[in-house]
């Protein structure tokens, strides 16, 4: 296999049992190369604020040249039978189960996730990949009564074609196997695009699918940061690219998506979200917080379905936000890599400025900050976890904070907190706690958003359709539905039988 002529990592780059799996270029058709770039862009430990590595800045040129090869290597790779795709993708699932620690270790260094969340993304990303090997072999068609004598209809699913995929930092694993695995199994080959903080985790990945059997040309990365721009148009407006799926914030899904209208592309977006979290006062409140924390603290509040509006009813305000403070308390901040460390630092300096704003701009407008409140003074990008209570129109109200910032609003009725929690552009996630059996029916139906978690706040795994409503954007991940969002139906009418 030829590698990138230096492999050589950085002083604060991760230290590897198999250092094969530090990646220093982009991949083309098989090859690891700089494809035309001239310059290269320089990826940071969030956890240090120190330079992990350096990589090509690849342009349009080489989305150009990796969409050729795709596009080649498509001809025979959408040949293969749904078995041999099934077998390479479970040859990729225990490639990862073997290079588990590495992979977990190059994720913290560039996102910064504590190591115990980054062997869990691991084993979340694998199992897309032994999720898919199932889906593949289950793809089935169908048979249709006709209307019409001496005709019988029947459907098959077919690969799109070439697809762009653009991923994002909070998960530098799980995001780009959720989509990889899918792809593949559907028979399509893929031009990746790599997120510029952290594109070392999506490069490993890339080597182990092709370790698997996956053949050149069938998955190609590119890597950049300041073209990304350009790059994310060339994906969108190239005439041989049929499907754009794309993870991130809705203002890029807008641009894309008004940039795919010229070829008319396949899109599935999983974008910003803004989610309701309700704490009835039937609710099992030790559940409530246990259900809080994973969710609107689980990687320092940087996920797409992290709470953002915690509901909580009068009537258990106080016991809530007490039992809430105690847990957050028990917090331990710090780099990823060190002892004991629960929450890492945030992805860059601007995020830290961002979760700052919300929190300097609820307490203007009433909030009380009950704990946290203050960027955390360590090398890196870190902000305290936080708790307000009493917020009340403000930003937080309409913009994800992505952050490690728990706001607690009050509520008196079901009704009232259903149209809050709905008045909103976005609808991907939105979690309640309840012991009444109606109300959880009726909360779950009502709620304008594509998941629900209802006495949980931890709904991911790749059996479930993943995905939102709304400005949250369309498509699922995952579950049974997952591989039709990577294939056409087509029909067969067969006539004169
Ligand atoms: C996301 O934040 O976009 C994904 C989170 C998950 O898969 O749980």
């Amino acid at each position: 296999m030829s590698r990138s002529a230096s492999t050589s990592a950085a002083p604060s780059s991760p230290q590897l049992k198999n250092d094969k799996l530090w990646l220093t270029s982009g991949l083309l058709n098989g090859q690891w190369t700089s494809g035309t770039a001239t310059d290269t862009f320089e990826v940071i430990n969030p956890g240090t604020g120190k330079v992990m590595g350096t990589l090509p800045d690849m342009g349009v040129e080489d989305v150009k040249q990796a969409v050729k090869h795709a596009h080649e290597a498509l001809k025979s790779w959408r040949k293969t039978s749904e078995t041999e795709r099934a077998a390479i993708l479970t040859k990729i699932f225990q490639l990862t189960t073997e290079n588990h620690e590495d992979l977990a270790q190059i994720i913290t260094a560039e996102n910064g996730k504590p190591l115990a969340d980054a062997r869990g993304e691991i084993t979340y990303g694998a199992s897309y990949f032994s999720w898919f090997a199932g889906e593949a072999v289950r793809n089935y068609g169908d048979v249709i009564p006709s209307a019409t004598k001496g005709v019988q209809n029947t459907t098959i699913k077919q690969p799109i074609g070439v697809c762009g995929i653009i991923t994002p930092w909070n998960f530098p694993n799980a995001m780009v196997t959720r989509k990889v695995a899918a792809a593949l199994a559907a028979g399509n080959t893929v031009v990746l695009k790599a997120p510029a903080e952290t594109p070392y985790s999506v490069l490993a990945m890339a080597d182990i699918c092709r370790q698997a059997g996956v053949p050149d040309g069938v998955i190609n990365v590119i890597t950049t940061s300041k073209h990304t721009a350009d790059v994310g148009k060339e994906m969108c407006e190239n005439p041989l690219i049929h499907k754009i799926s794309f993870t991130g914030s809705t203002r890029v899904g807008k641009i894309l998506m008004s940039q795919s209208a010229s070829t008319l592309k396949k899109l599935s977006f999983e974008l910003g979200g803004n989610a309701p979290f309700i704490v009835f006062d039937d609710a099992d409140l030790d559940k409530a917080v246990a259900g809080v924390i994973a969710c609107k603290f689980r990687q320092s509040g940087q996920t797409c379905v992290c709470a953002n509006r915690v509901y909580v009813q009068d009537g258990v305000y106080e016991a809530f936000t007490t039992k809430l403070a105690e847990a957050v308390r028990n917090f331990k901040v710090g780099e990823g890599t060190g002892e004991g460390i629960t929450h890492g630092p945030l992805i860059h300096q601007a995020a830290v400025d961002k979760v700052h704003s919300h929190v300097e701009d609820a307490v203007k407008n009433g909030a009380k900050v009950v704990i946290g409140g203050k960027k955390v003074d360590l090398p890196g990008y870190f902000y305290e976890p936080t708790v307000l209570t009493e917020v009340n129109s403000c930003a937080i109200d309409n913009e994800e904070t992505f952050g490690p910032l728990a706001a607690l609003y009050r509520f008196k009725t079901e009704e009232e907190v259903i149209a809050r929690a709905n008045d909103t552009e976005v609808g991907l996630a939105g979690y309640f706690f309840t012991e009444n059996i109606s109300r959880l029916h009726r909360v779950a139906a009502a709620l304008e958003v594509g998941m629900v978690g209802a006495n949980t706040g931890a709904i991911s795994q790749a059996a479930i359709p993943f995905g939102g409503i709304k400005e949250s954007g369309f498509g699922r991940e995952g579950s049974k539905y997952g591989l039709q969002d990577w294939q056409n139906i087509k029909l067969i009418s067969i006539g004169g039988l």
